[in-house]
């Protein structure tokens, strides 16, 4: 595995790929290497000949200074896990690689940036549009691979790259899980065992919401039922818990006639956690 730091140092590997006819699968990353991630890197594998994985932690994409700044970088661990997992190749950008003076652009998707983590996440999702439209114009690849953990973000990512042209085929990935339900993420080390005790809450929540909308219960009150459980188990503040159309992300209230998924974010502690399942009807 090799491991560049430039974006010419990636063009030179990732066009020599492509000189040999060999398919690039790429998944980006900010670090912090998870099994989550690595489930992205075998799916990844077993649709192209090389897989490219970067480590970026986008400052443009953190509202808060704190999140940004508290942000684990793990890069020896993540490079050993890469390795062991078959990625062929890592970019690991600096800032001023990727931002350099006078760096003044931006992609901003409106709909469906609009609302749930756009809501009150100012400015995120046009961060993370305007990285991964780099990263994807940097890297070149045929397929990019995602997780649904966060499916708002798959969702902006797959409309930019249609409205965009961006000629690449992104696929989305199942959420891993912790053996008791809790979605993997980065952010789950910062949890005390009291706090990690009640996260695995979000996803009995929104099981249970799936279950009564499914069958035909009032969506409105189940969600506000789900609430008042995540406050009652020790979440601080629910930020969302909604259940929207899977591909244009509208609000559902009533019933479900289309293809629907249940969103949520909630806080507990210092922690901001989000996670989201389908809903079958
Ligand atoms: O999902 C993430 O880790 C980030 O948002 C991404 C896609 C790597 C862009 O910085």
């Amino acid at each position: 595995m090799e491991i560049v730091r430039t974006v010419k140092d990636l063009r030179a590997k990732t066009r020599q790929w492509r000189n040999e006819n060999q398919s690039i699968s790429f998944v980006p990353t900010m670090g912090a290497l998870h099994k989550g991630h690595i489930s992205l890197v075998h799916n990844a594998k077993s649709i192209a000949d090389k897989v490219v994985v970067s480590i970026f932690i986008n400052p443009t994409q953190f509202n808060e200074k704190n999140d940004f700044s508290c942000y684990p970088k793990e890069e020896k661990k993540d490079i050993e896990m890469l390795e062991k997992a078959g990625a062929n190749l890592v970019f690991i950008p600096t800032a001023d690689e990727m931002y350099p003076k006078g760096f003044s652009s931006s992609v901003t998707v409106s709909g469906v940036s609009d609302c749930l983590c756009g809501g009150s996440r100012a400015g995120h999702f046009e961060g993370v549009a305007t990285v991964v439209t780099k990263l994807l114009l940097q890297v070149l690849p045929d397929v990019a691979v995602f997780g649904e953990k966060d499916y708002q973000q798959l969702q902006v990512i797959k409309r930019l790259v249609q409205d965009l042209d961006v000629p690449v085929k992104i696929v989305g990935s199942p959420t891993m899980r912790e053996k008791d339900g809790l979605a993997m993420s980065s952010r789950n080390a910062r949890l005390n065992e009291k706090q990690r005790h009640a996260a695995t809450n979000i996803y009995a929540v929104l099981n249970s919401i799936a279950i009564d909308a499914s069958n035909g219960l009032d969506i409105e009150k189940a969600c506000e039922h789900g609430k008042k459980a995540l406050i009652d188990s020790g979440f601080s503040y629910v930020d969302y818990l909604e259940i929207r159309d899977a591909e244009t992300l509208e609000i559902r209230k009533k019933t479900i006639d289309k293809q629907a998924r249940i969103f949520c974010a909630a806080q507990i502690g210092s922690v901001r956690l989000i996670d989201n399942i389908a809903v079958s009807f």
